[in-house]
């Protein structure tokens, strides 16, 4: 049975597979003392080339093991289950639940050429979201978004610097290039697994932003908006869930996340 002092209930981090730790890791070195649960539902990615009913569909499934946990606040890491699933889910559960931002403000702030490039998944781009949100910010700026349908899969599989996600990757960078473009939102939270590789492709000519900090920036505001921090001086917990392929989701996790930090079981939502 739960304790009723909800500052101590977990926060809930979801996505489809390994994407969402890279918000994950931003949100735990931000708030050191929370509890984090988070759940990676693998047997289900990639999210981003499905119709959307079916995308709204899979993240209210999680929303809803999480909210019997129960975890005080949630936060969608993943761009394509925000975009497509934010109202929904905020319809239908009663905590607070955060979105990945857009990170264009970032990207806004450091552009040289006022281009900036957006990679994201084949859902997210159709809603033209970063675009949006970017000129209502600076009416003046370029906006390039890149679809990168194959990425997210090929990265979940556990492709991060060999020649398969090379290959891939190259492709949706060329444009980029071609452009001229100096700053790249990475609109897909899988994509920071790669960040190494996209900068040894565009030879460390393109800056590429990771929302993550914009994202825990704002789940700081909600947390503290809604008395919900947890003022214990310990050290919060991590617990990761997978859906399928634990050994290999766990590996990747510890790209991001200290092992000793974190337990991780295979669940059944
Ligand atoms: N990590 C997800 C995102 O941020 C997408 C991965 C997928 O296509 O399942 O959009």
């Amino acid at each position: 049975m739960m304790i009723d002092d909800r500052t101590k209930w977990p926060i809930g981090v979801f996505d489809s597979g390994i994407g969402g730790l890279s918000v994950l890791k931003v949100l735990k070195e931000a708030f050191p003392n929370e509890n984090f649960i988070y759940i990676g539902d693998n047997l289900n990615n990639p999210v981003g080339n499905r119709p959307y009913q079916e995308i709204t569909s899979l993240a209210c499934h999680i929303g809803s093991f999480l909210a019997t946990v129960p975890v005080k606040m949630m936060v969608v890491a993943c761009n394509t289950f925000t975009v497509v699933a934010l109202d929904d889910l905020r319809a239908k559960f009663s905590c607070p639940i955060v979105g990945v931002c857009q990170g264009v403000k970032t990207a806004i702030q450091k552009t040289k050429t006022n281009i900036i490039g957006i990679m994201a998944t084949a859902a997210t781009v159709q809603t033209h979201i970063h675009k949006h949100v970017a000129l209502e910010i600076e009416p003046q700026l370029s906006v390039w978004e890149q679809p990168c349908p194959d990425l997210a899969h090929i990265i979940e599989k556990g492709h991060l610097s060999d020649a398969v996600v090379e290959t891939v990757a190259k492709k949706y960078i060329a444009p980029i290039i071609e452009k001229q473009i100096d700053v790249v939102v990475l609109g897909c939270t899988h994509y920071p697994f790669i960040t190494t590789l996209l900068e040894k492709i565009t030879d460390g000519q393109v800056l590429f932003i990771d929302p993550s900090y914009e994202t825990a920036d704002l789940v700081g505001r909600v947390l503290s908006d809604n008395q919900l921090v947890n003022r214990q001086a310990a050290k919060g917990t991590i617990h990761i869930y997978f859906t399928k392929d634990v050994e290999l989701a766990s590996e990747l996790a510890s790209e991001f996340i200290d092992p000793a930090e974190f337990s991780v079981e295979k669940i059944t939502l």
